[in-house]
């Protein structure tokens, strides 16, 4: 059920040591394109990273990007601004959720690395300067089931009008 879905999707940091097949990232990505954008431009597109040496690469950024060490796929999203000047961001992000869920959805592990703040990670993909890098999400087979992380109540962020 949908909701199930939505509950049971966790960060994966550690990933068994297995290939994910080309058709499943392909699957995703099929099923990630249909998040919503605003005027519906989709500034996005993605470029998968499966080379280890990139991966590893891409992994000694920042601490927050280890997962990427061990992980055998990264998907990187990528939005161009002058498609979308105000909400290229929202965009990105939304798409970059949808992705990770989809993923989720197909017996995959990920977890979201935040990029936004190093620009040598667009330098190492060569992305060009009129594109930005939204996200990385590490992907792979999970090798590991966290429990589900403390959240917020309902009362402390619901309110009514
Ligand atoms: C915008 C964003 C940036 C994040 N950046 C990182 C990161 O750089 N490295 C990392 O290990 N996790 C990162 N995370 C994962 C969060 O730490 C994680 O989603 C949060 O702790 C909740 O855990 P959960 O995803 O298992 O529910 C990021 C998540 C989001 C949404």
């Amino acid at each position: 059920m949908a909701v199930d879905l939505l509950l049971s999707r966790r960060s994966i940091r550690v990933f068994q040591d297995r290939d994910v097949p080309e058709d499943l990232v392909r699957r995703a990505v099929e099923i990630a394109r249909h998040a919503p954008s605003s005027r519906n431009r989709q500034p996005w597109r993605v470029i998968a990273v499966k080379d280890r040496r990139i991966l590893k690469e891409l992994a000694g950024v920042t601490p927050g990007a280890r997962p990427l060490a061990s992980a055998p796929l990264a998907l990187c999203v990528v939005v161009r601004p002058e498609v979308s000047p105000t909400t290229y961001l929202l965009d990105g992000a939304i798409f970059t959720t949808y992705l990770w869920l989809a993923l989720h959805a197909l017996g995959l592990g990920a977890v979201w690395i935040n990029t936004l703040r190093w620009p040598r990670y667009s330098e190492i993909l060569t992305i060009p300067p009129d594109e930005v890098l939204v996200a990385a999400l590490a992907v792979g087979y999970p090798a590991e089931h966290p429990p589900p992380r403390p959240r917020k109540s309902v009362e402390e962020i619901l309110t009514w009008l």
